[in-house]
């Protein structure tokens, strides 16, 4: 009989063009190839599935982080580190995702991207800031949206001072702590 590996959440929150995707691609690549199973659960391709018909109100965004949060559980509780690069902006919203893990003896971990808008808005992966800029877009995170920036993170991640390897290198260097990996 083979004993279960011990999944966790791993959310990685923080502003649009943060790095949260990208640093979670790279510890997803360590992980596996230290043997663990591992799931992305990237915000843009959630919303064109499990969220589809949601939109960026206060509500649907609370109930795409919970349904993101469910499934993200489901996997964890089966031995899956599931990696979730999603803004998450609400307080409320995460702290529930927290709770839903906590009540299920599921690990949870909240990392916060920490990249100033300043940075984030010269990264602009997406074109969103400049879209803002010119009036195209409104109600983006962290300009003309909120962003509730996480109080007590596990985990604090300065993008704008460190490379990807060496953030997902700290994010390793967490979950061994945690007994995690
Ligand atoms: N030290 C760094 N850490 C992370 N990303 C960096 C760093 N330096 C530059 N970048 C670049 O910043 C960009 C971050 O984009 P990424 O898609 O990962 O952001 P995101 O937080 O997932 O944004 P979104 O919420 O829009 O999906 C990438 O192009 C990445 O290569
Ligand atoms: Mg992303």
């Amino acid at each position: 009989m083979s004993v279960t590996e011990a999944g966790a959440t791993i959310w990685l929150t923080g502003l649009p063009s943060a790095g949260k995707t990208t640093i979670a691609y790279e510890l997803a690549g360590r992980l596996r190839e230290g043997g663990h199973r591992v799931e992305v659960l990237d915000g843009d391709e959630i919303r064109e599935f499990l969220s589809a018909g949601l939109g960026f109100s206060r509500e649907d965004r609370h109930t795409n982080v919970q349904r993101i949060g469910f499934v993200a559980e489901l996997l964890a509780a089966n031995g899956v580190k599931a990696l979730v690069p999603v803004i998450a902006p609400y307080a409320d919203s995460r702290a529930a995702v927290r709770k839903r893990h906590q009540s299920e003896g599921t690990a949870y971990l909240e990392v916060h991207v920490a990249t100033p808008v300043e940075v984030c808005s010269v990264r602009d992966v997406k074109g969103l800031y400049a879209k803002q800029a010119a009036g195209e877009i409104s109600g983006l995170t962290g300009v003309d949206d909120p962003y509730e920036a996480p109080d007590a993170p596990d985990l604090r991640i300065e993008s704008h001072t460190q490379t990807v390897q060496e953030s997902a290198a700290s994010l390793l260097a967490l979950l061994t702590e945690r007994g995690l990996a």
